[in-house]
């Protein structure tokens, strides 16, 4: 009667099912109907796999079936199917039940559901996961967010850098606009105190003149010597003009030819090419005309020259030759190229020497100042560009000015 109770007690609070030893169902209790969602008359005499799931591996089976053929207890929690598809888990205690002769004679499964507990656990899981995947991320970010901050740090590094270098080149430039307006104003200063006794000197030649003429001196070879003294009083005072113009910052532009800029230099430097024996080729195919102040680009062209007679010095070269050629660049430009063959200029330097104040030469031969002034002139009052290179022997300036549109000719 104990029996019977203990019977009931269990089968109304868990779900037990009976097979005999082949796995065939003899038994169902409601609550595996429920579960199940099978007929008691759909489960009796049928295999106890009606209830398998495809997703449980063969494995469980085998060691299920060894335990129990053992006469052991098995339990496990297991996935089952339900009649209309869903899935069920439960926790299963598998019983063998032995005879007197202690032979197998059935199996008894108690279970219990636990399909809300395995949901929960694995919704658990996988909120852990999308956390775990959130922390990951977080991480990513973090890094992400630090090496932006880091490159702005580093930019910002960079920007106010260049921004010390653009003050500073500014800096340089305004010293050396203050010098050349003190040198300007030396300059005029100068100028003022010569033109007076250039005119005397001139007073003075013309007095000599007559006095030859009324000696009957006046000889073609006089004439000859007065004209060329003549002509130097002009020179110097033409050159004194040109000075003080070099230095007047309000001068308007004016529109002039290449060769006309290179014949002023010579006035400057022909004697200077002749003393040391340098040779001056001019290779001049087309006549170009460039907008601009012709006495600054002389100026460019006697600094040119100039370098180029220390050099032939300096290496104590034999054969002095350079080589000015005036061409058109695609129309567009004026190209003056500027060769010598005065030993060129070391590598380890070549990129400074447009610098402000570098130079290879003694202090009181080199400033360092010429091809800086030289690059200024060309860049911003003629728009134009101004390089170096080391050619065989030498070096090679290339000066590259946009040439006057015709109808401003
Ligand atoms: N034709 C050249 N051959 C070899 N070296 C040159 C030549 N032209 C320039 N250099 C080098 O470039 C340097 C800078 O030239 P830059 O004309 O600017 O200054 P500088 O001649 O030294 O002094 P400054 O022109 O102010 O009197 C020179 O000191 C020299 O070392
Ligand atoms: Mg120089």
């Amino acid at each position: 009667m104990n029996l019977k109770r203990y019977q009931e007690a269990i089968e109304s609070s868990n779900i037990v099912s009976k097979t005999d030893i082949n796995g065939i169902i003899t038994f169902v209790n409601d609550e595996f109907c429920k579960i199940s969602g099978y007929k008691k008359e759909e489960l009796i005499g049928k295999n106890h796999n009606i209830i398998r799931h495809p997703d449980v591996p063969k494995e469980n089976f085998e060691r299920l079936w060894n335990t129990i053929l053992a006469k052991k207890t098995y339990v496990s929690t297991v996935k089952n199917l339900a009649k209309d598809g869903s899935t069920f888990y439960v926790n299963t205690t598998v019983i063998p039940m032995v005879n007197e002769n202690d032979e197998i004679e059935e199996f008894i499964a108690i279970r219990y559901d636990v399909t809300e507990n395995v949901k929960l656990t694995k919704e658990l899981k996988k909120k852990e996961e999308e956390l775990e995947q959130l922390n990951s991320t977080l991480e990513l970010r973090v890094k992400k967010q630090t090496q932006e901050l880091r490159e702005l740090n580093e930019n910002l590094e960079k920007r106010v850098k260049e921004e010390v270098e653009k003050n500073r080149e500014k800096d340089r430039f305004l010293f050396q606009q203050a010098r050349l307006a003190s040198l300007g104003e030396m300059i005029g200063n100068i100028a003022h105190q010569w033109r007076q006794p250039l005119s005397e000197l001139g007073i003075i030649l013309y007095k000599i003149k007559k006095v030859f003429k009324r000696k009957n001196l006046d000889t073609d070879e006089f004439q000859e010597v007065y004209q060329e003294a003549k002509n130097v009083i002009k020179k110097m005072s033409d050159t004194i003009e040109d000075f003080r113009n070099f230095f007047n910052p309000h001068r308007p532009k004016e529109v002039f030819l290449v060769r006309e800029a290179l014949d002023e230099a010579m006035i400057v430097m022909q004697r200077t090419l002749e003393k040391y024996n340098i040779r001056l080729d001019v290779i001049c195919s087309k006549e170009v005309k460039i907008e601009g102040y012709k006495s600054e680009f002389s100026q460019v062209l006697i600094n040119l020259l100039n370098n180029s007679k220390d050099a032939f010095i300096k290496n104590d070269i034999n054969n002095r030759v350079i080589v000015l050629e005036i061409k058109k660049f695609n129309e567009k430009y004026a190209m003056v190229v500027f060769k010598d063959n005065a030993g060129g200029i070391c590598e380890s330097i070549i990129d400074k020497v447009f610098e402000p104040y570098f130079t290879t030469k003694h202090a009181s031969s080199g400033t360092g100042v010429g091809l800086y002034m030289s690059r200024m002139i060309v860049q911003n009052s003629m728009n134009g560009s101004m390089d170096v290179e080391n050619i065989e022997g030498g070096v090679c300036f290339k000066i590259k000015i946009p040439v006057c549109k015709e109808k401003e000719i």
